[in-house]
């Protein structure tokens, strides 16, 4: 948890205005902190730090005393065009006061959430790069299908859905988090001082809610993050990890039934072949750390990424003393064995949604030699997936 005294450095570092106040006289209180933000708005050459209230006419500090009078802690303020959202925390010496800004714009219906940076995250990002804030998380969320609903409804709706969603995003903000519009269907989020656990079941929150809001509408939210804890990755491979994150998980969500039917898949493989599961995680692990040494395109590292997970899928169909047996099979054996990438591919292109898949797991026996089985392929005729499953799948054998 953020401590107290972070917090007013963590309000600047988020664009929230901070302000801390003594209240020994709620009618005309002293205020003993501001920070930067706070000055910023009221203008530089104000002295604030040591007024009391009445000495100063700003609406939003007489809102706080009419706040501290009426015992709320929490109310909206409406303000040149910005909505403020104010919160006041009671500490040992004094209380403390944030405003979180959102712009009221009438055409989008109200009032929409300002995400704190409107662009260059990533600039902004590497600025606070600071072991204090360790450790450091970025969020990624995508709204996927919004194509559909400009075409459709038009921009407005589809407009209408973005502000809704950075709504639910900036109703889950709390003092450690901040949140930007990516430009397109993204938004970015960024958590200090938190924990893997945090970031998950913000984003799973944020993922609900969304659900929610947008049951009636084809959209789905994908989302991934990333995590460090020291200097050692910098905050553009934070990035980029967050966004492989996220990639890797949109792949899986593409249609729900692309998702459902992979779970059920992977379920049932894991429950009849723990060790032919546990092997295809392996394989494909290490093609997508190879994937990424080639350079390859995101699309392809997550497709193949995917599909070296189902390689050995075609295995659901081989008996299980077969695929259990200790000792060396014999050549009926071998020969129901060497069936498993025909089978897989023939599950793979029944379901529509992994028919891009069955080619590569039918090849991935075979040969640059042509000596591998269903087909006896030579070099360059073998899929270059296929080709890249095969190194990993025999050098996870040999290990
Ligand atoms: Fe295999
Ligand atoms: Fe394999």
């Amino acid at each position: 948890m953020v401590e107290e005294k972070q917090k007013k450095g963590l309000c600047s570092l988020f664009g929230f205005l901070y302000l801390k106040v003594l209240n020994e006289d709620p009618l005309d209180f002293q205020i003993v902190d501001i920070n930067d933000r706070f000055l910023f708005m009221v203008g530089e050459n104000q002295e604030i730090v040591g007024k009391r209230k009445n000495e100063l006419n700003s609406a939003l500090i007489n809102k706080v005393a009419e706040m501290i009078q009426s015992g709320k802690t929490d109310a909206k303020v409406f303000s040149d065009s910005t909505v403020y959202d104010i919160k006041i925390f009671n500490n040992k010496n004094g209380l403390s006061v944030y405003f979180f800004e959102d712009i009221y714009k009438p055409e989008y219906g109200g009032i929409v959430p300002k995400l704190m940076i409107d662009n260059g995250f990533l600039d902004w990002a590497v600025r606070y790069d600071d072991p204090r804030y360790y450790p450091i998380s970025i969020g990624l969320l995508d709204i996927n299908g919004l194509k559909n609903i400009n075409d459709r409804y038009g921009y407005e709706q589809g407009d209408k859905i973005i502000n809704k969603t950075a709504q639910i995003i900036r109703s889950n903000l709390n003092s450690n988090t901040i949140a930007t519009r990516l430009g397109g269907n993204g938004f970015a989020i960024m958590v200090f001082q938190t924990s893997e656990n945090e970031i998950l079941s913000l984003l799973f929150e944020i993922k609900r809610q969304f659900e929610m809001a947008f049951e009636k509408y084809d959209l789905s939210l994908s989302t991934g993050f990333a995590i460090k804890n020291d200097k050692s990755l910098n905050m553009t491979k934070l990035f980029n990890k967050a966004e492989d994150n996220m990639y890797f998980n949109k792949l899986l969500q593409k249609g729900s039934v692309r998702r459902r039917t992979l779970d059920a898949i992977i379920d049932i493989f894991s429950l009849k072949c723990p060790r032919e599961a546990k092997h295809s995680r392996r394989v494909s692990a290490l093609c997508k750390r190879f994937a990424i040494e080639l350079d390859l395109e995101k699309e392809k590292i997550d497709s193949l990424t995917v599909t070296s997970l189902m390689h050995d899928i075609g295995k659901v169909g081989v008996k299980d003393y077969i695929l259990n047996k200790p000792s060396a099979l014999d050549e009926e054996e071998w020969a129901i064995i060497k069936k498993h990438p025909d089978m897989g591919g023939k599950i793979l292109s029944s379901i529509k949604e992994f028919q891009d898949m069955a080619e590569i797991v039918r090849q991935h026996h075979e040969r640059w030699d042509g000596t591998g089985y269903p087909n006896g392929l030579k070099g360059n005729e073998i899929i270059f997936e296929a080709r890249i499953i095969a190194l990993a799948d025999a050098y996870d054998s040999m290990r």
